[in-house]
């Protein structure tokens, strides 16, 4: 059991910290608006941490508040108190100073994180929105550099710029805390004065490096090379449910598309409801194989036993490529589901805002697994509002469909579902499933 969370001034504003740093944090805890307002003059001073506990003048400003009464009988929510006023106040201060809504503590708790953990609704609303404007901000930018950005080879060379970056950061992350480490205890000159941040030597999954690695299938996962896993059993009730949201009554002879094949999870329960065409893309080599396996239940056999030729098919290669010989083909589907690996947030948006429109029937449903940002409820929150904002600019309503997740062998890193596994991905006990129609 991991120790309790230590929220006290003492334990989180370090002998370490220095001055400049320290009477930030202290303000921004005593909840000093005009006092804060005049150490906030430079640029970044709002987002300073203290180097050895990551202290922020969000997490400072949040935890003063401490934790909000229990709601009493007949109440839904507590009433707030005063100092949630005044927090309020001074987390808008900070925000419109350029805090970062996101940057984790020493306890890996982002602002939004204490909020939620003290039971502090309406500051946990004030960093789901501060996450919401960053990332509609972040999708903006993404789409300038695009359009400036020209040729390929620049766009290569830019994410070669970016990867050469991330790993060069990411090592020299791992030197410092490796020096932080040896030198733990030791409270001097020596001190590393940068807060790192537990997750700092976490690469990232690329898609390109993915779709190169070495993939391992057993009964109830698919994992790479990385022990990252691609799918796993446990999101079997997950896909059911995607299954009945985007086929109700369970109707035969529908038009279906899949995008990443997995372990066939869904598609298997896609072909159960005999669809008069279903579709299936998949880019990586090791899952071709997999398909194209004798005892497999979506090789050439499976493609012959369509209604028509070219009814049941996997298309070999990235939908990024693929979806433009379907759309040049003029294909039409009831139901398009949505599940790749190691690709961010930006792939899905760009599929549903350009794509979906031209593959999908005007009666249509989409969706797509939504485990975007699952590792940490706050960022679940943002992204469910940033899908709302880009499905709407698409012209797509968006419904959720909320269920319990099963989190008995969920609930620990390592352990359980997550054995051999190397990050835990999912970390709720409630899947969001969306439900994508045209408007109107
Ligand atoms: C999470 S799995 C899909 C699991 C599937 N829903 C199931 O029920 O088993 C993701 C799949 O997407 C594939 N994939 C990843 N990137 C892709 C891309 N750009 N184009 C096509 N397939 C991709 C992966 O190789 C993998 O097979």
């Amino acid at each position: 059991m991991p120790s309790p969370i230590d929220d006290s001034l003492q334990a989180r504003i370090s002998p370490e910290c220095p001055q400049e740093t320290r009477d930030i944090l202290y303000h921004a805890w005593g909840h000093d608006r005009s006092g804060l307002k005049k150490l906030l003059n430079e640029r970044g001073k709002a987002s300073i941490q203290d180097p050895r506990t990551g202290e922020t003048p969000l997490h400072a400003a949040i935890r003063a508040c401490g934790p909000a009464d229990e709601p009493t009988e007949g109440e839904e929510e507590q009433e707030e108190d005063g100092s949630v006023e005044e927090a309020r106040e001074v987390i808008q201060d900070l925000f419109l100073n350029g805090a970062i809504w996101n940057d984790v503590d020493a306890n890996n708790e982002t602002p939004g994180c204490v909020a939620y953990r003290l039971g502090r609704k309406a500051l946990y609303n004030l960093c789901v929105d501060a996450g919401v404007r960053a990332e509609l901000l972040f999708a903006l930018m993404d789409g300038y550099e695009e359009l400036s950005s020209g040729e390929e080879e620049d766009d290569n060379e830019d994410a070669d710029e970016v990867m050469a970056e991330q790993e060069e950061a990411a090592a020299a992350a791992a030197t410092a805390a490796a020096e932080a480490k040896a030198q733990d205890g030791d409270v001097d000159a020596e001190e590393p004065l940068k807060f790192i941040p537990p997750d700092a030597n976490e690469i990232p999954v690329t898609s390109e490096e993915y779709l190169k690695s070495k993939l391992t299938y057993d009964d109830d996962k698919l994992l790479d090379s990385d022990l990252n896993g691609v799918m796993m059993a446990w999101e079997t009730d997950i896909m059911r449910r995607s299954v009945a949201a985007l086929i109700p009554g369970e109707e035969q002879g529908k038009r279906v598309l899949n995008i990443g094949f997995g372990m066939g999870i869904i598609d298997g329960m896609f072909a159960d409801l005999k669809p008069s065409k279903h579709h299936i893309i998949e880019a990586h080599p090791a899952v071709l194989e997999h398909i194209s396996k004798p005892d497999s239940k979506f090789g050439s056999e499976w493609e012959k036993s369509g209604p028509e030729e070219g009814a049941y098919k996997v298309f070999v290669g990235k939908w990024q490529d693929v979806v433009l010989q379907l759309l040049e083909q003029g294909e039409l589907y009831d139901a398009i589901y949505f599940d790749t690996f190691g690709e961010d947030y930006s792939q899905l948006r760009t599929f549903f805002m350009e794509h979906v429109p031209g593959l999908l029937d005007q009666e249509g449903r989409f969706s797509f697994f939504n485990g975007l940002g699952a590792d940490r409820r706050i960022c679940y929150d943002v992204y469910t509002k940033v899908v709302e904002m880009h499905c709407a600019d698409a012209g797509l309503d968006v419904e959720w469909e909320e269920s319990d997740v099963d989190m008995e062998k969920l609930d620990e890193d390592g352990e359980g579902e997550w054995k051999g596994v190397r990050r835990r991905y999912w970390t709720l006990d409630k899947y969001r499933l969306p439900v994508c129609t045209f408007m109107g």
